[in-house]
């Protein structure tokens, strides 16, 4: 029986990866977490339903164009299982009309070594969305004696895991900042809370950010869980919508990180990276002004790339001045025609999640 599962970075040879799927995809309705989270001039607010087929299809399209790129070059691709998102749901803690997608996978799956974990989002709608992955974890668990098969504790989501009311929408961009600079998020400690896309996996050290997806109590939990490594929890306070770390800190290579000039890591927490010699770049601006309709996410997708190797990296077709970097920055730059997936969750690494890349956990930070 062969090894499948086993990743312990962004950057490693990929040999093996998850692409989502945007089938029956879902605008979620509001929840107590979900309208801090969409800006308040986001054309989303206060709709939900069914995405569009139209989209769904172009955007299962620009999937596809990722699959082809990726199989081209000899990585094996899986498929979700997409539900029929839009049922209701419930548990003894809460109803949700909805759930949302299969979209993006990173959001849900954590692989770290030999180990997939399904997180401990904290969107009700996306209670059941690891139910996708089942299939894909089943055949691994058959075929690979190694891989082990983990669920993080799961958070009840009653109405004690959010601070009620705590954006009110007339608050000002000012006043958001202030409350991320602070550490101020919708959450509360009561349970972890987690998204696997706010931790970023490094060897040894994982960087977690704590943001409106992700609470200090997860980052507690992951350091009792994985004693052997490292925990560091980091926060870019010159974002009002801090969800997910990899449009903000995007490693390339060992010793390189590409960083949103509007999203600085903190002077403090740098520390640890020049200390080992990393050198931290301000990605490039992005391509577009705005993000494509319905679209949960900035235009900051444009740093979220799908790096192959150290030096290939996958990066949005349009995205011309991030690809133009990543060339001065020594990589290969692969286009891929995705923007169209956006809506659904993200860029290319969202919508991947790693199950292979050749390589074994090293300590970056000695
Ligand atoms: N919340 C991030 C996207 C993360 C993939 C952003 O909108 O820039």
């Amino acid at each position: 029986m062969a090894k499948i599962v086993n990743s312990w970075n962004d950057w490693d040879p990929l040999k093996r990866v998850i692409v989502g799927r945007c089938d029956n995809s879902v605008i979620p309705p509001e929840e107590p977490a979900t309208s801090e989270k969409v800006p308040v001039d986001s054309e989303m607010r206060g709709m939900w339903g069914l995405r569009p087929l139209a989209t769904v299809e172009r955007g299962n399209e620009c999937l596809e164009n990722l699959v082809k790129i990726l199989e081209d070059r000899g990585v094996v691709v899986d498929r979700p299982t997409p539900l029929q998102w839009n049922q209701a749901i419930g548990t003894p803690d809460f109803r949700n009309d909805s759930m949302m997608t299969c979209m993006p996978p990173r959001d849900i799956l954590l692989t770290i070594g030999s180990e997939i974990m399904a997180s401990a989002n904290s969107f009700r709608c996306r209670y059941f969305e690891y139910l996708a992955y089942w299939p894909l974890m089943k055949q691994y668990f058959d075929e690979d004696p190694e891989f082990k098969w983990t669920q993080a504790p799961r958070p009840r989501l009653t109405d004690a895991s959010y601070k009620h009311n705590y954006y009110d929408e007339k608050i000002s961009l000012e006043e958001r900042l202030v409350r991320t600079a602070n550490k101020d998020f919708v959450t509360t400690e009561v349970e972890p809370m987690w998204d696997a896309a706010d931790v970023m996996r490094m060897g040894k050290d994982l960087f977690i950010q704590h943001g409106l997806t992700t609470n200090r109590t997860a980052m507690d939990w992951f350091q009792r869980y994985y004693p052997e490594y490292r925990v560091h929890a980091v926060n870019f306070p010159g974002d009002p919508y801090p969800i997910h770390i990899d449009a903000t800190f995007v490693p390339l290579r060992p010793g390189l990180i590409i960083n949103n000039p509007h999203r600085k890591l903190p002077e403090e927490q740098r520390a640890i990276f020049e200390a080992n010699d990393w050198q931290i770049v301000e990605a490039a601006q992005p391509a577009h002004d705005e993000p494509p309709a319905l679209c949960y996410s900035s235009v900051w997708l444009s740093m979220n790339c799908l790096v192959l190797d150290p030096k290939t990296v996958i990066v949005e077709a349009s995205e011309v001045y991030q690809q133009e970097q990543m060339d001065k920055l020594g990589m290969n730059v692969i286009p891929c025609d995705l923007r169209d997936a956006y809506p659904f969750g993200g860029g290319l690494h969202c919508s991947t999640a790693d199950v292979y890349r050749e390589g074994e956990c090293l300590d970056y930070f000695p």
